[in-house]
């Protein structure tokens, strides 16, 4: 919308999340609540977003350097009507849409709607809604459909408590009205100069205060408790699933949790009891077996994730098959088609197209080669007890099982290292090498014993 202002209301402490970290600042699927409110805030196409900061401020700040938004400093939390005016100098011309840091569940269409709305007749709006237990909330009143004034839970009647109408807190007002909340004093049990009571304030001017009713409650509410956060974080989980299935992702169960930035490609299959979080993206016709958490990973088409396996900061190439019971840590990339099997930990190292390392093993600051097949029990003896050193295993090498390579070490093309063996020295192409001791037999020893 034309010369649109976002303002978006952040520096309160939020005392009943019993936190030293700024409420605004709690995740909801994967990313803090102040997160998905400027996300919504810029599928509005707005002139300027504006967030008002105050407690933990550094943390908000830091979250959101990089986003196209404006800090206003509110030094001292003496309510909302307090915390809006810090963003005068930053204002522009055009309407001022005012959201609340914890107000994260808003759906874009419920912002549009209201925005449209309120092009009608560009008068003060707020939006409101009715819930079953309103406690906590400003309660609205209304007079011939227009909003006469909003009662805080501190200041309301006996008789004001049963109202079920309740404020979001979303409101939408012209350029015009934000001098209204100069005029605002602090008269209220709390001692707050609150947003709300600009309603009073333009009514005596001779403006008209609207109210805009959303239905769907639950999207619009406020998070002030742990309580509300897990409510919330329910909600948007099942969006989240909701989306992915309409993307054509085969979920087997609605207990699999996905955060808001994964991204998953049609004909997936997500097994029961999976956790995908941060950065994840997963390519098509993946299978994710039961009990597997991926976090900041790469998965290709056609990988298949077998049950128990966790992948950390990893690549994942096409078609490449992992688990049951791996574990693939940060900077590993596993080729095309390569196989990790059971009991087998990855660490910082690249495993070319078409390896194998089936059964436990330790591949660590290693290079495995081209169709290199890696014998159960291999260990990567990569610490020295100061500093971590290479292992290069090149195509086609076949290392014998219960074999371990004390790096920094190279394994040629081709060799063939002996089960059992300890390498120590680089082995040339080609070569076969075995380092264990040679087996002696002693005749008749069993008979004599
Ligand atoms: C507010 C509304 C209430 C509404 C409810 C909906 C007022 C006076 N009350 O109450 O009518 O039903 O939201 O959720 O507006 N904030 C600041 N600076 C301040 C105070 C608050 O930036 O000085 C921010 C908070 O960080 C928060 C938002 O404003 O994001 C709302 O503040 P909060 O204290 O939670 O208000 P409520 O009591 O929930
Ligand atoms: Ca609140």
């Amino acid at each position: 919308m034309k010369g649109l202002n976002i303002v978006i209301l952040a520096a309160g402490k939020g005392e009943r999340m019993v936190s030293s970290k700024s409420k605004v600042m709690h995740r909801i699927m994967g990313k803090p609540m102040i997160g998905h409110v400027v996300d919504r805030a810029e599928t509005l196409y707005p002139e300027a977003v504006s967030v008002v900061v105050g407690y933990q401020k550094e943390q908000v700040e830091g979250y959101l350097k990089g986003r196209n938004v404006r800090f206003c400093i509110q030094t001292e939390q003496k309510g909302t009507a307090h915390a809006l005016l810090t963003t005068e100098s930053f204002l522009r011309d055009g309407p001022i849409l005012v959201l609340y840091g914890d107000v994260p569940l808003m759906e874009d269409s419920t912002l549009k709607n209201f925005l449209d709305t309120y092009k009608k007749t560009g008068e003060i709006t707020f939006m409101i809604t009715d819930v079953e237990n309103p406690k906590g909330y400003g309660r609205v009143i209304t007079k011939n459909g227009l909003i006469s004034k909003i009662v805080e839970e501190n200041d309301t009647t006996e008789e004001q408590k049963k109202i079920t109408a309740i404020n979001t807190g979303i409101c939408i007002m012209p350029r015009n009205a934000f001098d209204y909340l100069k005029a605002i004093t602090p008269g209220n049990k709390k001692g707050e100069y609150y947003l709300t009571d600009i309603c009073d304030v333009a009514q005596k001017d001779g403006r008209q205060v609207r109210s805009y009713h959303h239905r769907k409650a639950s999207e619009v509410l406020g998070i002030n408790t742990r309580r509300e956060l897990l409510n919330a974080s329910i909600i948007m989980k099942d969006r989240i699933l909701d989306r992915l299935m309409n993307q054509g992702v085969t979920l087997l169960d609605r207990n699999i949790y996905v955060e808001t930035q994964v991204t998953i490609g049609k004909d997936t299959i997500i097994y029961p009891n999976c956790y995908l979080t941060g950065n994840t993206s997963i390519g098509e016709d993946v299978t994710v077996g039961p009990n597997c958490v991926i976090h900041n990973s790469t998965l290709k088409n056609s990988v298949v994730v077998e049950s128990f396996v966790n992948i950390d900061g990893a690549e994942i190439e096409e078609g490449a098959v992992l688990g049951p019971f791996s574990r693939v840590r940060p900077a590993s990339v596993i080729g095309k088609r390569a196989k990790i099997g059971n009991f087998v930990e990855i660490k910082n190292s690249t495993v070319k197209e078409g390896a194998k390392a089936s059964h436990l093993s330790y591949i660590g600051d290693s290079e495995i080669g081209r169709n290199v097949n890696i014998g159960a029990g291999t260990i990567t003896c990569n610490y020295d007890g100061k500093k971590k050193n290479k292992t290069v295993i090149e195509d086609n090498a076949f290392i014998g099982s219960n074999t371990a390579l004390v790096a920094p070490i190279t394994v040629g093309r081709n060799t063939v290292i002996g089960a059992g063996s300890t390498i120590t020295k680089n082995v040339p192409e080609d070569a076969l090498a075995v380092a264990r001791a040679p087996q002696k037999h002693i005749k008749g020893y069993g008979r004599r014993r």
